[in-house]
């Protein structure tokens, strides 16, 4: 069973108290079967784009990192009982991993790519940003091995630049479009994709 755990009006993501009562509302919601797929979707971006150095304190740089990497940290280790739960019914299909089955997708970034930094450093620097989801990635990576033995699923995904509170209103996509190249992505991950970064089209990016 998918459950949006974003769509808990009191979750926060960056809070044990708040993440243990959404583990325990969704157990109650999912039963015997589990849960198939967590998204890690909750972001903060401080300060605003293009957040230069010379504009990024202390605290910015505490606090994304927080909700960035902690939050999705906490998340996947409070929420491991519920998917080995639904990995462990559908052990008997063999040892290909899919959302379908059991999955967790963080939410990152192409400007978390330090391969791409060169080019997209000019267009945002976004120190606090774009430093914490590249330690989402790396938090994807580990996940991805330590949670292989579960025959769980763990990928990173960039939506692309969608047009919300975050990627503002110059962003060339809608959240449609994203939210359906995705879900489309998402079908279609498997063993070759664990610990991996792709785009919204399935493109791979480099880390
Ligand atoms: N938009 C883009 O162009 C773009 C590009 C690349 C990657 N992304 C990634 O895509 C994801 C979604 O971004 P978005 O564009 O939808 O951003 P957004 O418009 O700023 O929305 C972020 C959402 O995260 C929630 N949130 C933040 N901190 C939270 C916490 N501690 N606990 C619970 N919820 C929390 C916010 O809830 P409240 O409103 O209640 O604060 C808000 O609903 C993020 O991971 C972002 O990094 C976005």
């Amino acid at each position: 069973m998918y459950i949006c755990v974003h769509a808990c009006p009191s979750a926060d993501t960056s809070d044990e108290d708040s993440i243990s009562a959404a583990v325990q509302a969704v157990s109650k919601l999912i039963g015997a079967g589990g849960l198939n797929l967590l998204i890690n979707n909750a972001a903060i971006n401080q300060p605003a784009s293009p957040a230069p150095l010379s504009a990024t304190r202390k605290n910015d740089m505490m606090d994304v990192y927080e909700t960035n990497v902690v939050g999705p940290f906490l998340i996947a280790k409070m929420f491991l009982p519920l998917l080995q739960r639904s990995a462990e019914r559908e052990k008997n299909k063999g040892d290909e991993m899919s959302c379908s089955r059991s999955a967790i997708i963080n939410i990152s970034t192409i400007i978390s790519s330090i391969e791409k930094c060169p080019e997209t450093f000019p267009i945002a620097q976004m120190y606090s940003y774009r430093t914490s989801k590249a330690a989402l990635n790396m938090l994807t990576r580990c996940l991805a091995e330590d949670f292989k033995i579960h025959n769980i699923l763990v990928a990173a995904i960039h939506p692309g630049w969608v047009r919300t509170d975050m990627g503002g209103e110059q962003a060339p996509l809608t959240t449609q479009d994203s939210v359906l190249g995705m879900l489309s992505v998402m079908s279609s991950l498997s063993n070759k994709d664990c610990g991996m970064l792709v785009d919204w089209q399935g493109n791979t990016i480099p880390w």
